[in-house]
């Protein structure tokens, strides 16, 4: 091979893989480095094995659909939130489901904003299983290797969280029985926090666009972000105070898109 023709292949490589890395961005689901760690990383069915996870917020969305993936790799469960029955419900699902027996899952209730209930519940957990935990996110922990944590920022995604949010009314309750189905699965929102917790990635964006564009555009242009924010934001403010679905405008587009 000449060596005219090797530089032409090497010209044609330089602009065929910036292509091949753009189409790829714009059917991403989450930050490119953690859709890396799902195609090549480490398999969540490889790496979370014999942990205890506290999951708080267990009773409901996503919070619940992490119990019940992670049950189903055979990793220890305590399981918080405040109403009891359905964490409860909740454990009885990763029962059936998953692969725990009675004594790998601790129900311990708990009101999050009670932050003088904190040391009481830890101590709960460590009495249970003698170990330490899988929740905190703050740089703080990086003194204690033992305690590892990963910064998960979801777009849109379906659970119960348009029905459990305040409205400009304290009051007045969300419309119900609005349609999720543009959102992004619960199931595999889970997957991808799975996939960057077996990878130990720090932070991670799962979404599709447009939300996932704004975060990279937050990351890298927050001025400009800040300024198309202010633009497009007012509508959502504004659903949000009149108890609609915030995300209506993010349904348009990706109904137009699908
Ligand atoms: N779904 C989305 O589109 C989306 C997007 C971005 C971020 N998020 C974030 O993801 C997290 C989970 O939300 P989700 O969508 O799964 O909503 P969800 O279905 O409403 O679940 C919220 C969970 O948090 C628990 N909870 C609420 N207040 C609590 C408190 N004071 N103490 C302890 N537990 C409490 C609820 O249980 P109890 O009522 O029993 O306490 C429930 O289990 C939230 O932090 C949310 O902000 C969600």
């Amino acid at each position: 091979m000449s060596w005219e023709l090797l530089l032409w292949l090497l010209a044609l490589c330089a602009l065929i893989l910036p292509l091949v890395q753009f189409l790829r961005f714009l059917r991403a689901d989450a930050d490119l480095t953690l859709l890396w760690a799902e195609w090549q990383g480490r398999r969540p069915e490889w790496e979370l094995t014999d942990m205890v996870v506290w999951v708080t917020g267990a009773s409901s969305g996503i919070g619940e659909e992490l119990a019940l993936q992670l049950s189903k790799l055979g990793v220890s469960l305590v399981l918080s939130a405040r109403r009891v029955q359905e964490l409860e419900r909740v454990k009885r699902r990763c029962l059936e489901n998953g692969n725990l027996k009675e004594k790998d899952i601790l129900v311990l209730p708990l009101d999050l904003t009670d932050t003088n209930s904190h040391e009481a519940a830890t101590k709960a957990v460590l009495q249970e299983f003698g170990k330490g935990f899988f929740s905190a996110l703050q740089c703080e922990l990086i003194q204690y290797p033992g305690i590892t944590f990963c910064n998960v920022y979801p777009g849109p995604v379906q659970s119960n969280i348009v029905k459990n949010a305040l409205t400009e009314e304290v009051t007045k309750p969300m419309k119900t029985g609005m349609d999720q189905s543009y959102k992004m699965p619960t199931s595999r929102c889970v997957r991808l926090m799975l996939i960057a917790m077996a990878n130990d990635l720090k932070e991670v964006w799962i979404s599709d666009h447009p939300v996932l564009m704004g975060a990279y555009m937050w990351q890298y242009m927050p001025t400009w972000a800040l300024w198309l924010t202010s633009k497009l934001g007012k509508k959502r403010m504004q659903n949000f105070k009149n108890g609609l679905d915030p995300d209506s405008s993010y349904k348009i587009w990706k109904t137009k898109r699908d």
